[in-house]
C-alpha cells in the first residue's frame, strides 16, 4: 500500500484493492511491465488522495457511513448547460438561490470542461480535462461553484467524456505530430481494408450528420477510430496508459469538488472486431476498476452510467451480474424515459408496462436516473425490445410515434421534429423541449393549455414516482418551449438536438409566482409535485414497485410499497378507476387533499398520487 494512502484510506485500501487489482490484472495483466505499471498507478492514486481537500474527506466519510444518501425520496436532480442556465460558472453561483427555491440537491452541469474551439459537440469534444473552457469561468470558479452547492446542500455532477477526446486535444496533437506513445492512445489504421471488417458490424451515432465511424487524418497519414464526430476520437483502453490517464483526471475533478461523473457514451469503450464494440465485457472491468479506485480515494465521489441501451443492458452498469462487482452507482433509465413519450403518443402504456416489468430490483445503494428530457434526442432503439414483442419492427411500432412527436400528423399536439431519420419510415430518435412535445407550442385555448400541462405533469409524475433520483431539465419547471432563436439557427441547421437547448427564460422565471400565467401554473405544479415526493417515504429508490393490472390500456396504475399508488391517465378520455383493483380502502389523494375510497375518477390526461389511510 503506498505511504499516502494508510492515512485515512489504509482500511479502504484493505476493502477494495484486491477488487482493483484484479480487473486491472483482468485488462492489462499480460503487458511485461504490469507490476510496475500497477505500482504507478497506486502511487498517482496516493498522492491524489494526499491532496484531497480536509472539507471532502469529511464529505467522504460521512457518505460512507450513509451509504443510501443519493437513493433518499428528497434528492431531486436538475440539469442545464452553464452559457444557457448561467453564462458562466459565477453566473450559475448566482442560480444557486433558484435552484434551492425549487428543492434541487442535484446538479448536472454540461460539458464545461475546455472544448475544442469550433464545432465540439455542445463540450463533448474535450481539449484539456484540467482547464476550464475560458468562456465559461476558470478552475477557481469551479472550485468556489463547489463549494457553494455544497454548502446549499447540492452535488455537483459534471460530464465526464471518457470515450474520447477533440482532435485538439494534446494526446490527439501529439500523435498527429508522430509521436508513437501518443498514437497508441487511439485506435488507428493505416489500410482502409481493417475498418470495413469493423464496419460490418457497427452501428452509427449520427448517420445522417457523421455517417461511419473512422476518419481519416492527413496529419496522421492513417485512418482513426472516432465514433460520433470526426473530430472526436475514441481512446484505445487497451493501451494502459489511457486507463491510468483518464482515471487520474477523473479524481483530479473531484478534488475539486465534483461530486459525480456522468460517465458519457460508457458503452463505447472496448473494440471488439466482429462485434457491434458496444458494452463488451471489459467496459465492465474498466469501471469496476475505476469505482474501486474511487471507493479507495474518493469514496463519497459517485459514478453514473450513460449507456442509452436497452433497459436489460443497462442493469450491467451497476455490476448487477455479480454483486461482488460494484459497478456504477447511477445510470440513466433511457427506457422508461421513451416509453412514457411513447405512452402519451400511443394514448396506450403496454410499452411502458413492459419496461417496468423489464427493470431488474437493484442492489442496494444504486439507483436509477429518472428523466423526461435532456440535452440529446429521445432514442427510440433502447425500445426495441418492448416494440418487438409483438412480431412488430422497432420501425413499425414507433415510426407512428416520431411522427406524432414531430407534430406531422395532424391529430398530434406536440411540436418537435425527427432526428437522424435517414428515411421518411424510420425510426431514430426525437428532438423537443418537454413543453413543446406535449402541447404547449400548439395549444390554441384554454383546454388545450390545460391538457398539456397536465400531460407535464404525468410524464414528470413517472420520473418522480419510479423509484430513483429525478432530474428536471432546464426550462421545463417553467413550460419553456424549443429554441427558435435566429441566433442559434444555424447550430439547429447543423445538430437537430440543439432544439432543446433554449437559453433560460428569464420572462418565465420571472412569472413563476404569478398563478395565471403558464409558467406560474406549470411551476407550481411541479412544485407541488416535489413538496408531496419529498414526504413520502414510499417514493423512496429502494422501496419496491409494482403494476397494478389495469383493463384499460390507457392507464397505469403503479404501487410503490404498500401504501402509495399512483394512477395514470395516459388518454384524452375520463377514466375510472376501482380502488378494489389496489386493495379498497382509504385513500388520500396527495396533490389533491380528498380522501377517496371506492371510484375515482381521472380526467384526460390526470394523475393521482395516492396514500392508504387504512
Ligand atoms: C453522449 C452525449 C451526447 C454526445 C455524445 C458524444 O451521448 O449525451 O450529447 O453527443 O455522448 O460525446
Amino acid at each position: 500500500m503506498p505511504e499516502a494512502l494508510r492515512v485515512d484510506a489504509g482500511l479502504r485500501y484493505e476493502t477494495h484493492s484486491e477488487r482493483l487489482i484484479d480487473r486491472l490484472t483482468q485488462l492489462y495483466g499480460d503487458m511485461p511491465e504490469f507490476d510496475y505499471w500497477l505500482g504507478e498507478l497506486l502511487h498517482i492514486a496516493g498522492g491524489l488522495h494526499a491532496d484531497r481537500p480536509a472539507v471532502l474527506r469529511r464529505l467522504d466519510a460521512q457518505r460512507v457511513s450513509d451509504p443510501g444518501w443519493f437513493s433518499r425520496q428528497q434528492m431531486l436532480g436538475y440539469c442545464a448547460y452553464v452559457d444557457r442556465f448561467g453564462g458562466t460558472l459565477r453566473g450559475v453561483a448566482a442560480r444557486v438561490p433558484y435552484l434551492r427555491e425549487l428543492g434541487v440537491t442535484y446538479l448536472h452541469l454540461l460539458p464545461f470542461l475546455k472544448m475544442r474551439d469550433g464545432d465540439n459537440d455542445g463540450g463533448f469534444a474535450v481539449s484539456s480535462f484540467d482547464q476550464v473552457e475560458p468562456r465559461l469561468g476558470s478552475m477557481g470558479d469551479l472550485v468556489s461553484l463547489t463549494a457553494q452547492l455544497r454548502e446549499a446542500g447540492i452535488s455537483l455532477c459534471a460530464d465526464f467524456v471518457l470515450n474520447h477526446v477533440a482532435d485538439d486535444h494534446p494526446w490527439a496533437q501529439a500523435a498527429a505530430a508522430g509521436v508513437p506513445q501518443y498514437r497508441d492512445y487511439f485506435h488507428t489504421f493505416s489500410e482502409q481494408s481493417e475498418l470495413e471488417v469493423y464496419e460490418r458490424h457497427l452501428g452509427e451515432v449520427f448517420p445522417e450528420v457523421a455517417p461511419g465511424n473512422f476518419i481519416f487524418s492527413p496529419a496522421l497519414g492513417r485512418w482513426v477510430w472516432a465514433t460520433f464526430y470526426p473530430y472526436q476520437w475514441d481512446l484505445n483502453y487497451q493501451n494502459p496508459a489511457v486507463f491510468a490517464e483518464m482515471a487520474a483526471a477523473l479524481l483530479r475533478l473531484a478534488n475539486r469538488g465534483v461530486e459525480v461523473f456522468r460517465l458519457d457514451s460508457a458503452p463505447f469503450l472496448w473494440k471488439r472486431l466482429g462485434t457491434n464494440c458496444l458494452n463488451q465485457p471489459e467496459v465492465h472491468w474498466i469501471l469496476q476498476a475505476l469505482r474501486a479506485l474511487i471507493e479507495i480515494v474518493a469514496p463519497g465521489v459517485l459514478l453514473k452510467a450513460e449507456a442509452i441501451v436497452p433497459v436489460s443492458e443497462v442493469s450491467v452498469y451497476f455490476g448487477t451480474r455479480d454483486p461482488a462487482h460494484d459497478e456504477c452507482h447511477l445510470a440513466y433509465h433511457s427506457s422508461l424515459m421513451a416509453a412514457s413519450w411513447a405512452a402519451l403518443a400511443e394514448q396506450r402504456t403496454d410499452l411502458l408496462r413492459r419496461v417496468i416489468a423489464a427493470t431488474p430490483t437493484l442492489p442496494e445503494s444504486a439507483s436509477w436516473l429518472t428523466y423526461i428530457r435532456c440535452h440529446d434526442d429521445i432514442v427510440w432503439g433502447t425500445l426495441r425490445p418492448e416494440a418487438q414483442a409483438d412480431g412488430l419492427t422497432l420501425d413499425q411500432r414507433l415510426g407512428a410515434v416520431s411522427r406524432f412527436l414531430a407534430g406531422t400528423v395532424d391529430s398530434s399536439f406536440a411540436a418537435g421534429s425527427a432526428f437522424q431519420a435517414l428515411t421518411a419510415d424510420a425510426v431514430f430518435g426525437t428532438n423537443g423541449m418537454a413543453a413543446a412535445l406535449v402541447g404547449f407550442s400548439r395549444a390554441r385555448n384554454e383546454r388545450e393549455r390545460t391538457y398539456a400541462e397536465r400531460r407535464l405533469l404525468l410524464l414528470y409524475s413517472v420520473a418522480f414516482c419510479f423509484g430513483g433520483l429525478p432530474l428536471i431539465y432546464m426550462g421545463d419547471e417553467l413550460a419553456q418551449g424549443n429554441d427558435e432563436s435566429e441566433a442559434n439557427a444555424s447550430l439547429r441547421q447543423a445538430d437537430g438536438r440543439w432544439l432543446q437547448r433554449p437559453v433560460f427564460d428569464e420572462q418565465r422565471l420571472a412569472l413563476r409566482h404569478e398563478p395565471r400565467s403558464v409558467p406560474g401554473r406549470v411551476f407550481a405544479g411541479v412544485r407541488r409535485l416535489i413538496e408531496c415526493r419529498r414526504n413520502q417515504s414510499a417514493l423512496a429508490a429502494n422501496v419496491s414497485r409494482r403494476v397494478v393490472p389495469a383493463l384499460d390500456p390507457a392507464l397505469l396504475i403503479l404501487a410503490r410499497g404498500e401504501r402509495f399508488v399512483i394512477a395514470m391517465n395516459f388518454s384524452n378520455d375520463v377514466k375510472q378507476v376501482d380502488v378494489a383493483i389496489f386493495g379498497g380502502g382509504d385513500w388520500l389523494d396527495c396533490l389533491g387533499n380528498t380522501v377517496v375510497n371506492k371510484m375515482i375518477k381521472l380526467e384526460p390526461w390526470c394523475v393521482r398520487w395516492l396514500e392508504r389511510r387504512s
